[in-house]
């Protein structure tokens, strides 16, 4: 069969899954910004197991590499210490949070350090690796080598402030050792000088067409299929694996060299399989048939220069389905490098990779160095349940998007979704069948009722093989909704109890929010556990598989407790002001150290190291590095003769070969246009239909990759942020 035609089979599979989240650096403390990708990493694991998918969800901290390093010299700690006093703090908040690893390992623990050794083995003996003679960064007064994050400068493609092996604050590429221009040490602020030393390099450009064909069968999210094309479809570069450092795995027989960080990270991810299984038992879990599949699969590890069995396409049913849940920042490591790795190894290509957008606070980015966010403790602290925010990170849009936290729209959405409909919906069920039946009437679930909820369990399952978290979730909050029209439409409380009308109102509420709690656990761990506890139920709802949504609920039971609480309106007073005070009270500090020690580039650096997975350092510079407003001003007149309208989208597609274009086309009221957009980088084409956006009606039309644009949308920033009315202005509204 032609791999490219093959589609996978839906979830749930027969082989295992094993569901990753990126590793946290173990260099700093956890914010809300942060576990966005770890609650969605949770919900779906939690989802697929509960749909029966046999599944292991690991993830571990990445305990080396200068992210750690510069951070731990920074306090006159060892890295190991360092590195050991974070891991061990994640491994206390994800629980927390309700993020329940089946195993949560480390990069430095014994397991992915021999299993590193293996695999880059592996790539030696296929003979993917080589040496070569490179320029790297040298710091003369420190007499010192500067990897990655030891060295700041220009990003050679987009011209933005970059670290050393990364464009954090530009382009988002991966760079490559010797190609930052115009080098400057962290560790002493001096220019630095670039000189020849001898590095091991992966020959990923050798893999170009098995990596384009993966990335054809490559499920997830858009922006993770995406973007990588340009990467591997352009000149692909091959990858410098070694880095002068201590810290780190070494690498074989050489004493001066370590591996790069980015290597024995994701390995991490098949070490953490491993040990689980090997806690729970390999007929419980076999992490070998998730990882290398039959046996016939390792036998076809390529050779190099084999343009065969470079170009050939695995057997995409060997192994098993490896889903990866990271922040959109690491794509192209997951996206390029790791596969190439897997294949040449002998390993299974990921099925999918989930790559989730940015969190900003109060519209603006998270800023650690301002103390300009909120600390995972400092939540819990707060007294909010962790439910809350998981509710709130999950379903605030979707998962690639975007997702802005404010206390304000926190609390909107904890009273009005979580109190005003879940909540209310199963506690005024079930207090009313308890203190009316004592329990569940004895009569049989209605037709349409079992329809309804099957309906609900079809979207849970549909949000799982769409690979989206927001849809898992909602197909709980809707069922919810459709409860509470239930109730109130035949208005039980008006009936007798011996109406068999008021009995199979309340039986089918009753089943109806046991549904909900089996639906809404991957999201609402703690909430389902109360409601099964309210309901009577025996059995662990953590584990019961989605069927049970349908299975008849117990005949008795008492008065339940209020399942979430309402958040005043002073709180958000309250907390919106202590942010306010920390931001300013930081920000004062940090100018007075920034003076006294005159090195101000130096601590904001070191603050955005702890930013990974969030967009912390690109609002960072979104803060500060903001275009000034033009001096030049434009009168009235001029501005009239702009014709900007309201339209709604009707209908987009994708535009071949160009990663960040759409054909759209929108309903201006009078008429529909086409345009072409570049709006990919953020949005998923599919969510935007319906939309109300703002364009420019009378610009001339052009053509664009072949497509005919009349008009142009507006949208804010380089990642198009498309502009949108706060209320339901009709297509064809003037903007004036
Ligand atoms: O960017 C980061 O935060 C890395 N620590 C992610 C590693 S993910 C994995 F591949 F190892
Ligand atoms: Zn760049």
């Amino acid at each position: 069969m032609d791999i490219d035609t093959q589609t996978r089979e839906s979830f749930p599979t027969d082989d295992p899954a094993v569901v990753t989240c990126g590793l946290p650096y173990a260099n700093g403390d956890l914010h809300i910004g942060h576990l966005r990708t770890y609650v969605g990493g949770d919900i779906f694991s939690r989802a697929l197991k509960r749909l029966g998918q046999d599944t292991a969800f690991v993830s571990g901290s990445d305990m080396h590499g200068t992210p750690v390093a510069v951070n731990a010299a920074e306090e006159g700690v060892t890295p190991e210490s360092f590195a050991l006093r974070h891991h061990e703090q994640y491994e206390t908040t994800f629980p927390q949070f309700g993020i329940e690893f089946d195993n949560y390992g480390h990069t430095h623990d014994e397991t992915n350090v021999k299993m590193t050794r293996e695999i880059v083995d592996e790539l030696i003996q296929a003979g993917y690796v080589y040496e070569r003679e490179i320029p790297i960064a040298y710091d003369p007064a420190a007499d010192q080598w500067l990897p990655d994050r030891f060295v700041n400068g220009t990003c050679p493609y987009c011209g933005a402030q970059a670290r050393g092996d990364e464009c954090d604050e530009g382009c988002g590429r991966h760079l490559e050792p010797g190609e930052i221009e115009t080098p400057v040490s962290t560790i002493t602020g001096n220019d630095a000088e670039y000189r020849s030393r001898e590095h091991q390099f992966f020959a990923v450009s050798d893999l170009q067409s098995y990596l384009s064909s993966f990335l054809d069968r490559l499920e997830g999210t858009t922006n993770a299929q995406n973007q990588p094309r340009e990467w591997v479809e352009g000149e692909l570069q091959d990858w410098c694996i070694t880095r002068d450092m201590d810290w780190g795995v070494d690498y074989p027989d050489d004493n001066d060299l370590v591996l790069y960080v980015w290597v024995d990270a994701p390995i991490e991810y098949i070490s953490s399989t491993k040990q689980y299984a090997e806690a729970v038992g390999t007929d419980t879990f076999d992490w070998e048939a998730a990882w290398r599949g039959s046996e016939e699969s390792l036998s076809s590890t390529p050779s190099i220069g084999d343009t065969d069995e470079n170009t050939l396409t695995p057997d995409i049913d060997t192994g098993g389905e490896i889903i990866h849940i990271i922040g959109r920042d690491i794509i192209q490591h997951h996206t390029v490098f790791w596969p190439a790795m897997l294949r040449t190894a002998g390993y299974t290509e990921p099925r999918a990779v989930m790559a989730s957008g940015f969190i900003t606070l109060e519209g603006k980015g998270f800023s650690t160095s301002r103390n300009r966010a909120v600390w995972a403790d400092e939540y819990l602290d707060e007294g909010f349940h962790p439910d809350l925010l998981r509710y709130y990170l999950a379903t605030n849009g979707g998962f690639q998007q975007d997702v802005d936290f404010s206390w304000s729209r926190f609390r909107e959405r904890v009273n009005n979704e979580l109190v005003g409909t879940v909540g209310n919906f199963i506690y005024r069920s079930l207090l009313f069948a308890a203190r009316e039946f004592d329990g569940t009437p004895d009569v049989e679930l209605s037709d349409s009722v079992e329809e309804r909820i099957e309906t609900a369990i079809d979207a849970f399952t549909a949000g799982i093989n769409d690979y989206s978290v927001r849809d898992i979730g909602d197909s709980a909050v809707k069922l919810s909704q459709f409860g509470n029209e239930y109730i109130q439409r035949h208005e039980p409380w008006k009936l007798d109890n011996d109406d068999p009308k008021k009995q199979q109102v309340m039986r089918d509420c009753i089943q109806i929010a046991k549904a909900v709690a089996v639906l809404f656990e991957p999201v609402t761990p703690a909430a389902a556990e109360r409601v099964w506890a309210d309901l009577g139920e025996s059995g662990d709802v953590h584990t019961v598989g989605v069927e049970s949504a349908l299975a008849a609920p117990p005949q008795t039971f008492g008065e339940p407790t209020e399942l979430f609480e309402k958040i005043p309106e002073e709180r958000v007073d309250e907390l919106t002001a202590k942010l306010d005070d920390r931001v300013t009270e930081a920000t004062d500090d940090s100018n007075d150290d920034a003076q006294s020690a005159g090195n101000a580039e130096t601590e904001s650096e070191s603050e955005s190291e702890t930013a990974k997975n969030t967009n912390e350092s690109r609002s960072e510079s979104d803060m500060t590095d903001i275009d000034p407003i033009a001096d030049d001003r434009i009168d009235f007149e001029d501005f009239e003769e702009l014709d900007l309208r309201v339209a709604k989208i009707v209908e987009t597609e994708p535009i071949e070969d160009a990663d960040k274009l759409a054909r759209v086309v929108v309903d201006v009221g009078v008429e529909q246009r086409q345009l072409v957009a570049g709006i990919r980088q953020l949005h998923d084409l599919d969510d935007l239909i319906g939309e109300t956006v703002v364009i420019v009606a009378n610009l001339e039309k052009a053509e664009i990759f072949g497509v005919e644009s009349n008009g142009m949308l507006l949208a804010a920033g380089a990642d198009a942020d498309l502009l949108t009315t706060r209320e339901d202005a009709d297509p064809g509204t003037s903007i004036q």
